[in-house]
């Protein structure tokens, strides 16, 4: 897609606003979202250039758009997302509402290994078709970057042909995307009783070769009782910090699984999900560079106590949020849906639920410089409200499209 350049104006209120590269936002400052009424907004080359008081918007002669008075967001960053999948779980769902809990349909070889089971059948190119028609979803909902998992291949030639396809999205997609290696995402039948054999093929014979292909940015663990123990995590990591990997674990969805003490010992960037997490935990973070990664919908669909966001706030996180799309805990890719179970369940005011999905998550990404507020030098990658009256009707009108334009770039994608 060929960048834009672009003058909008008449927007009633520009959102996340900043002249200088801002900060992480923790604690109280994450209720800080500075906003210009009545603006202008110039986009050059798919930058961002300028913006100041509609009254005094320069002369241009090129393309110009009205955003009739609707409000101009920062793209929001889904920084948690299992995005390439082969199908659909809703029979697993009416399982549950029939009573069977996650780790029960687990254990059955349901869960994560049905979805290995269906993406082993499909070809690469099938599969890569199916992802990009859920990122071009995605992406109309608002989303301008995106961290995609591997993890339903769980064995050397699926885990890379996801990798390979998460690629070739990079390629043929114009938002910042980051691909995690997570093939500890569950243990393959045949290696229930035996998971140093499994942690030897993802060390010794996945890792090689997708880092010698240049695949992946980071690596995932699901660290979780009846999934993968501290110790199996541990040796994970460290394996992969050998190819430059970062991590970025799921850890504390369903248990105090230690994952948080690990992740932090390996400098994780984020430790995603926890929904069960104590002071002691929050007080390791408090003193760590990893990020709570908070997964609302998720907890949502799972019909679980929500992760202790107001505690976190409290205690002076920075808190992240992210939509965890994926066909088992979390069928929707929708954003504006999240920001809207932020503010309801997590107690998170709209503006900090909005800095926790667009600058913090930038953060989470490492693509701060490039995205996650409006200031000049940043991709143009913004959503156009419809007219609203003011930035809280946003969360508060949940399920309605909010959502007028989409750019990415400065194109108008819808
Ligand atoms: O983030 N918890 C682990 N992984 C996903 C769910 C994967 C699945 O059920 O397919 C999650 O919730
Ligand atoms: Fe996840």
């Amino acid at each position: 897609m060929a960048s834009g350049s672009l003058l909008i104006r008449n927007i009633k209120q520009l959102v996340g606003v900043s002249k200088e590269y801002p900060e992480l936002k923790k604690g109280a400052d994450l209720n800080k979202l500075p906003c210009l009424d009545q603006c202008y907004l110039q986009i050059e080359n798919g930058k961002i250039k300028s913006f100041g008081p509609d009254s005094q918007a320069p002369e241009y002669s090129g393309e110009q758009l009205d955003a009739k008075n609707g409000l101009v967001l920062p793209a929001f960053v889904d920084c948690h997302t299992h995005l390439v999948f082969a199908e659909w779980r809703e029979r697993e769902f009416n399982d549950r509402i029939h009573g069977l809990t996650y780790q029960e349909i687990a254990s059955r070889g349901g869960g994560i290994l049905n979805s290995a089971r269906k993406l082993g059948l499909l070809s690469e190119e099938a599969l890569y078709e199916r992802a990009a028609i859920r990122l071009q979803a995605a992406i109309e909902c608002g989303t301008g970057a995106i961290e995609i998992k591997s993890g339903y291949g769980l064995n050397p030639e699926n885990e890379l042909k996801i990798l390979r396809v998460i690629k070739k999205l990079k390629e043929n997609f114009s938002i910042p995307i980051k691909a995690s290696f997570l093939a500890a995402h569950a243990y393959p039948l045949e290696f229930r009783e035996n998971h140093p054999a499994y942690i030897r093929q993802i060390t010794e014979v996945m890792l090689p070769q997708l880092a010698a292909e240049g695949l992946a940015d980071y690596c995932d663990v699901f660290c979780e009782q009846n999934f993968f123990s501290t110790e199996e995590t541990d040796q994970i990591l460290e394996a992969a910090s050998k190819y430059q990997l970062k991590a970025r674990i799921h850890t504390n969805q369903f248990t105090n699984s230690g994952g948080i003490e690990i992740a932090i010992r390996h400098q994780a960037v984020s430790v995603d999900h926890l929904e069960v997490c104590n002071s002691e935990e929050i007080e390791l973070l408090k003193n760590s560079n990893t990020l709570p990664v908070l997964l609302p919908g998720a907890a949502f669909f799972m019909n679980q106590e929500h992760a202790p966001a107001r505690k976190m706030i409290e205690a002076g996180l920075p808190i992240v949020l992210a939509s965890d799309f994926n066909p088992g805990t979390c069928p929707s890719s929708n954003m504006p849906f999240i920001l809207s179970l932020a503010c309801i369940q997590l107690r998170l005011s709209p503006e900090e639920a909005l800095n926790a999905m667009t600058l913090n998550a930038a953060y989470s990404l490492e693509i701060q410089d490039q995205l996650g507020s409006i200031t000049p030098g940043k991709l143009a990658n913004l959503i156009i409200t419809k007219p609203v009256s003011s930035l809280a009707f946003l969360p508060y009108s949940f399920g309605s499209n909010w959502i007028d334009r989409v750019l990415i770039q400065g194109q108008a994608i819808i």
